[in-house]
């Protein structure tokens, strides 16, 4: 095998203490996305987006990553050991892939640990609230917001990715519900470019038919229980 292309979500990151977003109990089951995760909610309330991610980037601050993050950390290294390689697309914004060991991570929905200015649009690294106060690093001038992906804007590094999918010989959902595009769509992009295709999740998502093979389990037991299977054969 050489080339895997794996896509995460939120499900990779719940047996760490980061909620998902459509489970009983989740983020948006709780919250209306559209009050919270668009640039008109952010036009609208600015404090009330900006109280949203702080305590997301609180939560994740005191967050582990757990053993399916360490078990992707491992299917890269031993890839690259067999002249094979791993591309990791996460739609997460947290960066338990990173403190995990993973080193290249393409982040398509952004990171929780990163602010961007609202004038010169720069992008720097942030740990701490994001206040009304707070000026961009960069310029000195602009204020910021989170640097996440709200509903309505284009996600990041889609040239990658689509190149990576392209040349991929499987390609691997773990951990998502398989209901926000344009990450649903990769399984199908995938398949039509001859990449196999494997679902790792707590239950079949809702793109669940269009993979081949699926294992449906708690992330932390059935990603190193597949990827051992994987090294294996
Ligand atoms: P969802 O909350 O939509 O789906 C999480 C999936 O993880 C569900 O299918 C769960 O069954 C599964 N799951 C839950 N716990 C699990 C566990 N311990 N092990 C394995 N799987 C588990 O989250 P995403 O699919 O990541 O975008 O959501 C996609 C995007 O929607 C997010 O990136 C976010 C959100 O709106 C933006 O904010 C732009």
């Amino acid at each position: 095998m050489k080339h895997v292309v794996v896509l995460t979500g939120a499900g990779i990151s719940a047996e760490s203490g980061l909620g998902t977003f459509r489970d009983k109990g989740g983020l948006w089951a709780r919250y209306d996305p559209m009050t919270l995760a668009t640039p008109e909610a952010f036009a609208r309330d600015p404090a009330l987006v900006q109280a949203f991610y702080d305590a997301r980037r609180r939560n994740l601050l005191d967050a582990a990553p757990n053993a399916a993050h360490a078990a992707l950390v491992r299917l890269d290294k031993e890839l690259a050991d067999r002249g094979g390689r791993l591309t990791l697309v996460t739609q997460n914004v947290d960066d338990l892939h990173e403190r995990a060991g993973s080193r290249s991570v393409l982040h398509m929905h952004g990171e929780l640990l990163k602010a961007r200015c609202l004038a010169c649009r720069a992008v720097s690294p942030w740990r701490a609230d994001i206040t009304p106060v707070d000026r961009c690093p960069v310029c000195g001038v602009g204020g910021l917001r989170p640097h996440v992906v709200w509903f309505g804007e284009m996600p990041l590094g889609m040239d990658a990715i689509e190149a990576a999918l392209a040349d991929a010989d499987l390609f691997v959902a773990i951990g998502t519900s398989g209901s926000v595009y344009p990450a649903a769509g990769f399984v199908a992009a995938a398949r039509r470019h001859g990449a196999r295709t494997c679902e790792l999740n707590l239950e079949p998502s809702d793109t669940a038919g269009l993979f081949e093979e699926r294992h449906h389990g708690p992330a932390t037991a059935v990603v190193p229980t597949w990827v051992e299977a994987t090294l294996a054969g």
